[in-house]
């Protein structure tokens, strides 16, 4: 089945340290992350995909990822050197005014504090549900992109 932040149930953090206070980092939060945890923990790649809301990351990949804070254990963090990338659209034209830089340097401070390694990122303008298929070159970027990390492993 396939699913999609946009439909699951994911609560956002509400920093409560219970997952820092057990021994095993679970987070008592009781919904979908239960199904994204375990491979997010097993992955050795993670794509980002977010369109840009209000100059940022949408919230919910934002409220997906807050929830990252239970892979941080006295033993390390469990995302550490898994490759990462990050696929964005905006509706502006302009990387700046669209919010997509703002978007872009929240993935690279993740990804500092991870310590995981940044595959690439793949952005561009694109308004309307598929507007992308108008735009070959960065279907190519993102195909590119995907073979990168499906090679890396
Ligand atoms: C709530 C909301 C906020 C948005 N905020 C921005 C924005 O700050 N900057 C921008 O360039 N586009 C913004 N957009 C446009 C979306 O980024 C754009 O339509 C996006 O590419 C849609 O991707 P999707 O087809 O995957 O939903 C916003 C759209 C919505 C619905």
């Amino acid at each position: 089945m396939r699913s999609t932040l946009q439909t699951m149930n994911i609560h956002p953090c509400k920093g409560c340290d219970a997952c820092h206070k057990s021994e095993d980092g679970e987070c008592t939060t009781r919904d979908d992350m239960a199904i994204l945890f375990p491979k997010l923990r097993s992955a050795d790649g993670i794509v980002i995909a977010s369109p840009v809301y209000w100059f940022s990351l949408s919230a919910q990949i934002k409220a997906c990822i807050d929830r990252w804070y239970a892979f941080e254990t006295p033993q390390g963090n469990a995302l550490a050197g898994k490759q990462f990338a990050l696929v964005l659209t905006y509706g502006d034209t302009d990387p700046y005014s669209s919010g997509g830089v703002n978007a872009i340097r929240t993935f690279q401070d993740i990804c500092r504090y991870l310590r995981a390694q940044i595959a690439g990122i793949v952005y561009g303008s694109a308004g309307d549900a598929g507007a992308i298929q108008q735009q070959p070159a960065l279907l190519e970027k993102a195909y590119k992109l995907g073979q990168k990390l499906g090679s890396a492993n």
